[in-house]
């Protein structure tokens, strides 16, 4: 039995921020690389320097603050954006430089207006710049999956003479079926001349629900790096979901090598920070994992039907092919109440792996005891709200709830009121609307002078019972632009409003500090 390791590169700092609607500040970034690291990654594409200065910052900053994993920064083919790049990366001690150009007939025709010899040449020129910032240098011909095998092999032949070490290869569309992307793999390790010596990478979107799938047929076939997203973040439907790869691997390690058991796949993630980490990305991007998400989502371990339940009891492995404690989940039943105390919650809160400062604490401290009041029991899963919605909030708080009343009569239309206070000021309002938490929206709007224009808006319990903890997710646009927030509260229609108004200090943080990130139509 012999192992080999598979090489996680994570992208939800880059192309996972390129979802429509997350939008992390500089700090959380930092925060999620943080966690990364923890985790077990090994590459971490911290961003797209070129793009924006908050792009090249928070990039520099995960170099400089990040240690463990190689960080790398995405560069297109000109010296500009390598030139960014590899400036952003300077301070990590691994670091690398991924460039990138389309190589498929319908990108090079229409969007870049450029003829194959004009993107040859391009591409090798990219390696051979990049290459005086660092040893390692990655290359994607993107649209991979829908270039010409001849013209493929072509570019990555002279990438590798170039000096290019991790040649990756992305259905940048999410167009491939799992059987053609083996084989596409398995193709250019056969014919590339020199690839034996690089890392062939996947990179696979989720547009047809394969990018699971098809990286894995691309490990199968000899890929040794699949890059990925927390949650499957990503364009669109996203990329491969981080944690579905490496629970694929960790469950049946035996099976990912064609016609070969003897072969044992590893990585090197610590599985049982993968719930942290899905939970982390999706508090600070607002981006809510839908139940039945595998691996992380809320059901992926609950039991519903009483022949499963009963299976379960006698022998988890009836219906159980990994433990929730593997990817981090406690499986307890601890409860908390007002009576627990100050150390009792500080004891719970190190126990769960929160490392909080004495100010943050105090905060979470603060909110708890706002919600056991209200709320008897508070589980591991209402601990990890209260500390995420207390501490994790967006940098720049611009506007606070300070009262919310609302009437609901059902003769008459609902009414609400609100106190906003801001740094300077504390300002009222009142409005009625259709229903109650469109009447508190209103109050909101009046109080802040902000009157975005509501997406969606959505409700869920955190845990069970009438006295479970609410979480609310709305997503505002404004200026062809849309940000998420999201609010707790034993109350729903207070989770509501803190939501909504979680959506505004992102939407203020965001324009004020003019962080667009304009290039993410080109990508
Ligand atoms: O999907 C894609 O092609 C990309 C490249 C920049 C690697 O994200
Ligand atoms: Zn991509």
């Amino acid at each position: 039995m012999s192992e080999e390791k598979i090489i996680i590169f994570d992208t939800t700092l880059r192309d996972g921020e390129q979802a429509p609607g997350a939008s992390l500040s500089i700090t959380e970034k930092l925060e999620i690389a943080q966690q990364l690291a923890k985790l077990g990654v090994d590459v971490i594409e911290a961003g797209f320097p070129v793009s924006s200065p908050a792009q090249f910052e928070a990039t520099r900053l995960v170099a400089e603050q990040v240690t463990g994993p190689v960080i790398t920064g995405l560069a297109r083919t000109n010296q500009e954006d390598i030139e960014a790049a590899g400036k952003a990366v300077a301070p990590a001690k691994r670091k690398r430089i991924h460039t990138f150009i389309a190589t498929s007939p319908i990108h090079m025709k229409h969007k870049l207006k450029k003829t194959r010899t004009e993107v040859l040449k391009m591409a090798v020129e990219a390696v051979k710049y990049a290459k005086t910032f660092t040893d390692d240098v990655e290359f994607s011909p993107e649209d991979a999956c829908r270039s010409e095998l001849p013209f493929l092999i072509e570019v990555l032949t002279a990438c590798i003479e170039a000096g290019a070490t991790t040649l990756n290869i992305p259905d940048t569309v999410g167009y491939i079926l799992p059987y053609e992307y083996g084989k596409l793999i398995e193709n250019l390790k056969s014919n590339v001349p020199g690839i034996d010596k690089c890392i062939i990478s996947t990179h696979c979107h989720n547009d047809l629900g394969m990018a699971v799938a098809n990286s894995l047929a691309g490990v199968r076939n000899g890929a040794r790096q699949v890059e990925c997203a927390v949650n499957g973040m990503g364009e669109r439907a996203g990329n491969a979901a981080l944690e579905e790869i490496v629970m694929a691997i960790h469950t049946r390690p035996n099976f990912l090598i064609l016609d070969d058991y003897t072969i044992r796949l590893t990585t090197n993630i610590n599985t049982k920070e993968i719930h942290r980490t899905s939970q982390l990305v999706s508090q600070l991007t607002g981006f809510v994992i839908q139940p039945n998400k595998a691996v992380v989502g809320a059901n992926a371990f609950a039991h519903e039907a009483g022949v499963h339940v009963d299976g379960v009891l006698k022998a988890r492995a009836t219906y159980e092919i990994m433990t929730p404690e593997t990817i981090g989940l406690s499986g307890s039943t601890f409860v908390l109440g007002r009576h627990s105390g100050r150390h009792g919650f500080t004891d719970r809160c190190k126990q769960l792996g929160f490392k909080l400062t004495d100010t943050e604490l105090e905060q979470a401290y603060q909110r708890f005891l706002e919600i056991a009041d209200k709320k008897k029991e508070v589980f591991d899963e209402d601990l990890a709200a209260i500390i995420n919605d207390e501490i994790h909030v967006v940098a720049e708080i611009t506007y606070q709830l300070e009262h919310l009343r609302v009437v609901i009569d059902t003769d008459n239309t609902p009414t609400a009121s609100v106190k906003i206070k801001t740094k300077d000021e504390t300002t009222q309002a009142a409005a009625c609307g259709d229903g109650p938490v469109d009447a508190a929206y209103e109050a909101i709007k009046d109080a802040t002078g902000r009157s975005p224009k509501l997406e969606d808006y959505s409700i869920r319990a955190i845990t069970s019972g009438k006295e479970a903890l609410g979480e609310a997710t709305v997503k505002i646009s404004e200026k062809g632009r849309t940000y998420i927030g999201r609010g707790i509260s034993t109350d729903i229609i207070e989770a509501s409003a803190r939501a909504y108004i979680d959506a505004i200090n992102r939407m203020v943080s965001t324009q004020t500090k003019g962080e667009q990130p304009e290039l993410k139509a080109e990508l």
